[in-house]
């Protein structure tokens, strides 16, 4: 029985459709185990812009800093294609990454035994995939472009004499390897004891740093089994045999397309959730924010047709990592599981004979299961 604050940031597309059915799922867990939750909703990614001027205001960062934990949608928008929007939507979370300093991303990848079907991948492929990518989330090239880097600044695309030019830098320090090195090996030892570290040490300076530190670290974890990977190898070996992985720990962009990857193991974009972690404390644990790994699906948006679960287990990861509730966060997982398996699909996972819900009651299945 406790009270708890989270700061909800619902975004744009399918961001505030998913997060509601998330906060439908935690208002049932706070009924089951009689908790508080106290949601403090504001603006983020284009809703922001329209109304504030950007992505995500000094006032919105400072109550997400103050929360227990904060939940997000998704930001984003078509219109951030051209590259020629001032402010981009996507700001709000490299401010939030940075600024509240959740340099670990957590990508747990565990399909359901009753989707291993529904994926486009063959079912004994699949079966006991259960893989954890660690992605660093402040550093490289999401950061590096100006010297010295500027947190959130886009790109810049400039004039010379021979043309228009634009550079991005990839720069980490050895201290931000170490760090999310030791993530990577604390987390595989409450696992399967198993670290692959995936670079291009062949090619980048930035990864032959990456290799030599993830060696040096992996000589103080003797009881985990190591290996170092290249990151196109890697790709193929996701596809080939996802079940010889156990935790993946990679730089920032090698994480952010390894994970839309690899959520097609479990089937769709709509099943993936994440932490992102740092070493902020609040009363109760760790500052988290807490995001499916899908964006804002302009292509769906606004049809019922968004899967909720990428963003309910991110709930689920909310309540194990900063509120404590490791038993609150089994039960989410428990219904979901329990729902699957009952047959009820969101369009994205449509198979034969399932029965096709849409996002709202989807989350309505969920919650009531949990309080059944
Ligand atoms: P996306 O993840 O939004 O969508 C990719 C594909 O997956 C689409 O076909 C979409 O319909 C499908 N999909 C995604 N989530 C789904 C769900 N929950 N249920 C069913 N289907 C789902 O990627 P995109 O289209 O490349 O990007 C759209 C916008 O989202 C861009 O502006 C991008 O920058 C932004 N984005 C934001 C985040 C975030 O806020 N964390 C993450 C990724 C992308
Ligand atoms: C993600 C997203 C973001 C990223 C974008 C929207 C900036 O793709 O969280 O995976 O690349 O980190
Ligand atoms: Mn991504």
């Amino acid at each position: 029985m406790g009270n708890y604050t989270i700061t909800v940031l619902p975004g744009d597309g399918i961001g505030p459709e998913v997060t509601e059915q998330a906060i439908l799922v935690l208002n049932a867990i706070a009924r089951r185990y009689q908790h508080t939750f106290t949601y403090h909703r504001r603006l983020v990614g284009v809703a922001a812009i329209e109304a504030e001027g950007v992505a995500i205001s000094d006032e919105s960062l400072e109550i997400c800093q103050q929360s227990d934990a904060i939940l997000f949608g998704a930001v984003g928008g078509i219109s951030n294609y051209d590259g020629s929007d001032k402010v981009k939507p996507e700001e709000a979370l490299f401010k939030l990454r940075k600024g509240l300093q959740f340099f670990a991303n957590l990508r747990p990848v565990k399909p359901l035994k009753n989707l291993l079907s529904a994926s486009t991948l063959k079912p004994e492929v699949l079966q006991g995939t259960d893989l954890l990518v660690v992605r660093e989330l402040t550093g490289g090239l999401y950061y590096g472009h100006l010297e010295p880097p500027v947190p959130g600044k886009p790109s810049e695309i400039r004039q010379t004499e021979h043309g228009r030019e634009a550079i991005d830098t990839l720069i980490y320090t050895e201290t931000e390897i170490e760090r999310i090195l030791r993530v990577a090996f604390d987390s595989a030892r409450d696992r399967k004891q198993k670290v692959t570290s995936v670079d291009k040490a062949n090619v980048l300076s930035s990864s032959v740093l990456w290799r030599q530190v993830a060696n040096r670290v992996a000589s103080e974890y003797p009881d985990v089994t190591f290996e170092n990977l290249l990151v196109d190898a890697c790709a193929m070996h996701l596809l080939r045999k996802p079940t010889s992985f156990d935790v993946i720990v990679t730089e920032n962009l090698f994480g952010d397309i390894l994970t839309d990857e690899a959520s097609m193991l479990a089937g769709s974009m709509g099943m993936l959730p994440s932490a992102s972690l740092g070493t902020h404390k609040t009363a109760h644990g760790r500052l988290g924010l807490y995001e499916p790994i899908h964006g804002s699906a302009p292509d769906i948006a606004g049809q019922g047709k968004a899967n909720p679960i990428a963003a309910i287990l991110s709930a689920a990861m909310l309540l194990q990592y900063s509120l404590g509730l490791k038993d609150e966060a089994a039960a989410i997982e428990d219904a979901v599981t329990k729902t699957i398996e009952a047959g009820y699909r969101t369009e994205d996972l449509r198979e034969a004979g399932a029965r096709i819900i849409n996002t709202q009651q989807m989350g309505q299945k969920i919650a009531a299961t949990l309080l059944q």
